[in-house]
């Protein structure tokens, strides 16, 4: 099936190469690089995350076009309020612009937009303006974009955690009863399928406090490419590497559902 013509140097349809049969339901990025971009360029950094927003939009449209249902981004860590003070004042007036420019049209293609993080410390004009985007598209229904904003994967696991012990302490819950399933239903991301595929740009090989529960077995794909010259070209590849990859789970592919010793090693 034809998804949209994306042409490589021979000349060959990047989109054709795609099984519609096995495109990831849930992909998750760590958009890096904007900084050295733009440091490249002799430019300021805050240049490289406004380019960045015009890729993730390019993203969005080539996920939705390709089939994928969620998306999640890191668009702020927990460890980003280490950077200067111009830089972080930069990303969070940012948010607000993005969404301020762009929820109509989020609202229009029946796409949720949904933060995960804590919103705690920003400022109140975002809290704001995320809070009525989220309502505005809650009963969207066609995509899902995730915002991890203030996000950190230690932080939730900490925070599930605690909020289990409290359960067991008031006698909700017996600390018998603590299982993975009811993990997950406490996560931020409860409801959502865990990610198939996760893409980190900039050719870092690091998780860096992303989805540390959620990616237990997502596939991960490295691409050298800065985000901010990330296109749908280089997302298809990455969709076609995915798609070329053995997902055992721990076990042995032709005895995946059979017991079997061995598959309870990890791989
Ligand atoms: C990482 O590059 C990128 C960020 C910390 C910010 C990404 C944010 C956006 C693209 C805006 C998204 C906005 C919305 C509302 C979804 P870096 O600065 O760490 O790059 P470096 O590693 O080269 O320094």
């Amino acid at each position: 099936m034809i998804i949209g013509k994306i042409i490589d140097k021979e000349n060959n349809d990047l989109s054709k190469r795609i099984d519609k049969q096995k495109v990831p339901e849930h992909i998750a990025i760590i958009m890096d690089g904007n900084g050295r971009w733009a440091t490249k360029k002799g430019l300021p950094r805050s240049y490289g995350h406004k380019r960045g927003v015009s890729v993730l939009k390019e993203i969005l449209k080539a996920s939705k076009k390709l089939g994928c249902k969620v998306l999640t981004v890191y668009a702020f860590s927990t460890e980003n309020w280490t950077r200067p003070t111009k830089e972080v004042d930069f990303l969070i007036n940012l948010f607000s612009e993005v969404l301020r420019n762009e929820i109509e049209e989020i609202n229009e293609e029946s796409t949720k937009i949904k933060f995960i993080g804590d919103l705690t410390p920003f400022p109140e004009t975002l809290k704001k303006i995320i809070s009525s985007s989220e309502s505005l598209t809650k009963n969207n229904n066609k995509f899902l974009l995730n915002v991890c904003v203030n996000y950190g994967g230690r932080q939730e696991i900490v925070k599930v955690a605690k909020e289990l012990v409290l359960k067991c302490c008031t006698g909700e819950i017996k600390p018998s009863e603590v299982n993975e399933e009811l993990f997950n239903s406490e996560l931020l991301t409860r409801g959502i399928k865990d990610p198939e595929l996760l893409i980190r740009t900039s050719g870092e090989k690091r998780i860096s406090n992303f989805l540390l529960w959620q990616l237990a077995y997502s596939e991960i794909y490295i691409s050298d490419v800065l985000w901010p010259d990330f296109n749908e070209f280089e997302f298809l590849k990455a969709i076609i590497d995915y798609q070329s990859r053995n997902r055992r789970f721990g076990g042995i592919e032709s005895l995946s559902n059979e017991s079997n010793q061995d598959s309870q090693l990890p791989s």
